[in-house]
C-alpha cells in the first residue's frame, strides 16, 4: 500500500475529507475513545513558531494514549545542512509520525517523499491544509451548509486561502474570495482548480460585494509569518478590507465570522467584531485539537495493520 500523507488537502479524497471532520465532531462530541496508540511516538518539526497547531496535536495524540517529540528546526543537524532525504529516513526509524511547519512546501513534499512514516503538513508559505479541515468542521458544527450558504474569503490570498481553495475544489463547494489587487491565491493553483476539479471559485477586489448575503466569513492576518518585511506595503494594500461591523452588516444575520488565530485587532479584523456575537473563533480554535486525533486515527491506520 502507498504510503499515505498529507501535505495538501488533494493529498485527500472527498470521502476521506467528509470523513474526518464526521469523525472529529464524533469525538468531539462522545469525549471517550479507546487509547489505541500507546507507545506511538508523534514529532513535531517547527521552523515557525506556532500556539494552536503544536499544542493541539500534542494533545491529540496524549488522548491517544501516545507521545510527543517536539523539535524547533535550530535544535536539528538540518540547520548545519544535513539533508532533508537523510533527516526524513532517521526520524522515519524513532517516530511513527510526523508534523511539519516550514517555508517552502517542496520541504515537506521531499520529507514525505523520504519517510516511511506519515508527515503532515502544519503549515507552509502556500497551504495550511490542517487549518482548513478543521474550519470546515467549525462551519458545519454551526449549522451552515457548505453547499448552499455563501463563503467568503476577505483578505491576503494567503496559505489559509488557498487551502480553502482545494477545500471548494475538492468538496464541490462555492467559495468567494475579496483581495487587493496583487495579493490574489497563485494563478496556477486556480487554474488547476478549474481544471481538475471544474471549481467554481470567484475572486474579486471588492470586499463589499462579496460579503453581500454571506453566511461564512473568513479572514486571517495580512502579514503573514515570513513576510515581514512587507509590512508597510501590505498595511497600506489592505485597509479596504478589515472585517468590522460595517462590512458586517452586509453579510446575512446569520452570518459566522471566522479567523483562524492569532489576530491582529484593528488590522484585518476588529475587536469588536472578534469578540462579537457572531465570532466563533473560540470553537474553531477547540476543533483543531478534534480534527488533528481524527487526522492522526486516520494516517496511523492507513499506514500500518494493527
Ligand atoms: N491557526 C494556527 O495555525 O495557529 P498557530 O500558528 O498558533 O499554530
Ligand atoms: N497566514 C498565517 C496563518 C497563521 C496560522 C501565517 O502564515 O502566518
Amino acid at each position: 500500500m502507498a504510503r499515505r500523507h498529507f501535505t495538501k488537502i488533494w493529498d485527500l479524497k472527498k470521502e476521506e475529507v467528509l470523513g474526518l471532520i464526521n469523525r472529529a465532531l464524533e469525538l468531539k462530541r462522545r469525549k471517550s475513545w479507546e487509547r489505541k496508540f500507546v507507545g506511538k511516538i508523534l514529532g513535531l518539526i517547527f521552523e515557525k513558531p506556532s500556539t494552536r497547531t503544536r499544542v493541539s496535536f500534542e494533545s491529540a495524540i496524549i488522548k491517544w494514549g501516545g507521545n510527543s517529540i517536539f523539535l524547533s528546526s535550530k535544535d536539528l543537524q538540518l540547520s548545519r545542512g544535513e539533508p532533508i532525504k537523510d533527516t526524513a529516513r532517521v526520524l522515519s526509524r524513532y517516530i511513527d509520525i510526523l508534523v511539519l511547519r516550514t517555508y517552502k512546501q517542496e520541504t515537506i513534499e521531499e520529507f514525505a517523499k523520504y519517510s516511511s512514516i506519515p508527515v503532515i503538513n502544519g503549515l507552509s508559505d502556500r497551504f495550511h491544509p490542517c487549518q482548513v479541515l478543521s474550519d470546515i468542521m467549525t462551519v458545519m458544527e454551526k449549522g451552515k451548509d457548505i453547499y448552499r450558504d455563501k463563503i467568503v474569503w476577505i483578505g491576503d490570498g494567503n496559505n489559509v486561502a488557498q487551502s480553502w481553495i482545494e477545500a471548494a475544489s475538492l468538496l464541490g463547494f462555492k467559495l468567494t474570495l475579496a483581495c487587493p489587487e496583487g495579493f490574489e491565491p497563485e494563478k496556477e493553483l486556480l487554474e488547476s482548480a478549474k481544471k481538475l476539479y471544474n471549481a467554481q471559485i470567484e475572486i474579486t477586489h471588492d470586499p463589499e460585494k462579496a460579503i453581500e448575503g454571506a453566511k461564512v466569513i473568513n479572514t486571517d492576518v495580512w502579514i503573514s509569518m515570513g513576510q515581514e518585511k512587507e509590512t508597510k506595503k501590505r498595511i497600506l494594500a489592505f485597509k479596504n478590507f478589515q472585517v468590522n461591523s460595517e462590512l458586517l452588516k452586509l453579510a446575512s444575520p446569520s452570518a459566522i465570522v471566522l479567523h483562524c488565530l492569532p489576530a491582529h485587532r484593528e488590522e484585518e479584523i476588529t475587536e469588536e467584531v472578534l469578540e462579537g456575537a457572531q465570532s466563533v473563533v473560540w470553537d474553531q480554535a477547540e476543533n483543531k485539537m478534534w480534527l488533528h486525533m481524527a487526522l492522526i486515527e486516520f494516517l496511523l491506520e492507513s499506514n500500518y495493520i494493527y
